[in-house]
């Protein structure tokens, strides 16, 4: 590792300058990482630390799991040409709005496509059943108010007609993803949770998609980049398999993969995964290409993604994983080991996170240290 970037590392590692004010505040940051409500997002001061430390000016940076793109979008703003890649739909959308820039006509076009749809459309009361029937911890007729839930579902083949491809497309259907549920009047449910659909409570109420959707575009749209923010690129794919050509001459990749004993990513999603398309078979095979499932079979699904890092990765360039250990599983132990197979150097820290916080209440999960696997 050049000395430079070690002893900056190591500085961030003593003092954990992200757990200090203003970084530890919870909303600290560019308001559009709260774009959309997403489990297992990283705290964007951690991402901007990272970032900071192992990108130089004007540099390329990849995150193969990628998420809601807290990483990327740190760097776009950082002035970096950043990538990502992430196999989930929902987080493909919600990343690809963050690191471009959109413009606010093109916006309310969008949402007046989606409105014109959503007031000519028709749909069966079979197919309107069958869906309210559809759930997990409770059925989507319990979470919305029936009118709600007709906009809900025309909004739903509004955009599997017509897949997201524009910044604008993005952000309108991000917005909307994250209006799906939550305890605040912004949502489109019952009282819920932001991040994780807790079963419903309260009165059936409805909320018009329209109004809250475009309540949500303009507060993201009101949010000034800054001069030097470089729009990134996102790739919707499995990052175990070949990466895309052009994402190449990477200066670092900065990744936290999913932790080995992470609850099961898909029921934390579901409203969200159901909107992008997901129904009942989705979720019984889809799940099973997720490295959060295939890691518990065994870690060499790692193997193909030191291979891709090598070969894209310019001299000198780091490789850095934000890693969980428990009890269960030393992430950053099994993989410092396989790292050593493909690269010359790895070096793990770790930070005691067993009284951190998780969605507001202390965490009794199983997960007891953060680590940060330094590779090059
Ligand atoms: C811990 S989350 C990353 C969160 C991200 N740092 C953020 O702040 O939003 C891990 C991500 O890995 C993605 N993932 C799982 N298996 C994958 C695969 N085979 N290829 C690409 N992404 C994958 C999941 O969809 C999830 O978004």
């Amino acid at each position: 590792m050049s000395k430079y970037r070690d002893s900056k590392w190591k500085k961030v590692m003593q003092e954990l300058p992200y757990r200090q004010e203003p970084y530890s505040k919870k909303n600290w940051g560019n308001p559009n990482h709260s774009l959309c409500s997403y489990q297992g997002k990283l705290k964007p001061a951690i991402a901007n630390f990272m970032v900071q430390t192992f990108v130089p000016k004007g540099g390329r940076i990849l995150d193969p799991f990628s998420g809601v793109g807290t990483i990327p979008f740190e760097a776009a703003l950082n002035g970096k040409e950043s990538f990502g890649i992430d196999i989930s739909p929902l987080a493909y959308y919600v990343s690809s709005a963050k690191v471009h820039a959109c413009k606010s006509d093109a916006c309310a076009n969008v949402i007046a496509h989606l409105e014109e749809f959503i007031h000519g459309n028709q749909l069966s009361n079979e197919y309107i059943h069958d869906n309210s029937r559809f759930g997990y911890n409770k059925t989507l007729g319990e979470y919305y108010e029936p009118n709600t839930f007709f906009e809900i579902l025309s909004a739903r083949q509004f955009f599997l007609n017509n897949p997201p491809q524009t910044a604008e497309e993005f952000l309108v259907i991000s917005s909307l993803l994250h209006v799906l549920h939550g305890n605040r009047p912004y949502a489109l449910s019952r009282k819920s949770h932001p991040i994780v659909p807790y079963a419903p409570s309260g009165a059936f109420v409805y909320k018009s998609l329209i109004e809250k959707v475009t309540e949500k575009v303009k507060k993201s749209l009101s949010v000034k980049l800054p001069k030097k923010f470089i729009e990134g690129h996102i790739f919707l794919g499995d990052s175990t398999e070949r990466w895309d050509d052009s994402i190449n001459e990477l200066d670092a990749i900065i990744t936290s993969p999913p932790f080995y004993d992470s609850t099961k990513f898909y029921m934390a999603n579901w409203i969200r995964l159901w909107f992008t398309g997901w129904n009942e078979d989705t979720f019984e095979t889809e799940p099973n290409k997720y490295v959060d499932e295939k890691q518990k079979d065994s870690f060499d699904v790692y193997d193909s993604i030191f291979e891709n890092a090598r070969e894209r990765l310019k001299t000198g360039g780091y490789f850095v994983m934000h890693l969980g250990k428990s009890d269960k599983c030393d992430m950053g132990e099994i993989l410092r080991a396989k790292a050593l197979r493909y690269f010359r150097k790895a070096k793990l820290y770790s930070e005691d996170v067993s009284a951190c916080e998780k969605f507001g209440i202390v965490d009794l999960g199983s997960v007891s240290e953060h680590q940060y696997l330094v590779i090059e």
